[in-house]
């Protein structure tokens, strides 16, 4: 139990803690899930709370929500530290870490306009080689452009 993190933000009854997500990333976190407010939602954030792992962290929760599988993966590139708890009647009944893959398929866009996969007429899904994870380096596995972790992002997060 992370005791001052704990006494920022009430415990939820049912929904979704994101726990452990880098510190100042929590916005990017509710942009990547498509969560502006107006769905309705109870939301809370916390932000820059100190954790034992990683120094500081964020927290986002929200009740009544479960992650569908393609926002978790695109979660492990923004927020590759993070774990998902699921609660269920205010107890944690399932915990998930994200997992950052070797290779990352149909997720991201490449930056190279002349890249095959911008192409229209030519049906190839963009596919990218994790070639750094820390900081976060992936390169298009068509035409060799690199993309970096602010790249990917800005990008994730439009
Ligand atoms: N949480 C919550 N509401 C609940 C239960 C848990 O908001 N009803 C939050 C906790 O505040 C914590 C996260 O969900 O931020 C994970 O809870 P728990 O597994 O109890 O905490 P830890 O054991 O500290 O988790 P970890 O080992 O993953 O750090
Ligand atoms: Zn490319």
């Amino acid at each position: 139990m992370s005791e001052i993190s704990e006494m920022k933000v009430s415990k939820i009854k049912d929904g979704t803690v994101i726990d452990h997500v880098p510190a100042g990333r929590a916005l990017d976190v509710l942009r990547l899930l498509n969560l502006t407010g107006k769905e309705g939602f109870i939301i809370s954030l916390v932000m820059n709370v100190p954790s034992k792992k990683f120094g500081k962290k964020d927290i986002v929760k929200v009740e009544g929500l479960e992650l569908e599988s393609n926002q978790v993966n695109k979660l492990a590139l923004i927020a590759p530290t993070a774990t998902i708890n699921i609660v269920r009647n205010y107890d944690v009944i399932e915990k998930k870490r994200v997992n950052l893959p070797d290779r990352i398929i149909g997720i991201l866009s490449c930056q190279n306009p002349n890249c095959i996969t911008r192409k229209e007429r030519e049906p190839v899904i963009a596919s990218f080689i994790v070639i750094s994870k820390k900081p976060l380096v992936v390169q298009c596995e068509y035409c060799g452009r690199l993309m970096n972790e602010d790249n990917v992002i800005k990008q994730l997060v439009r």
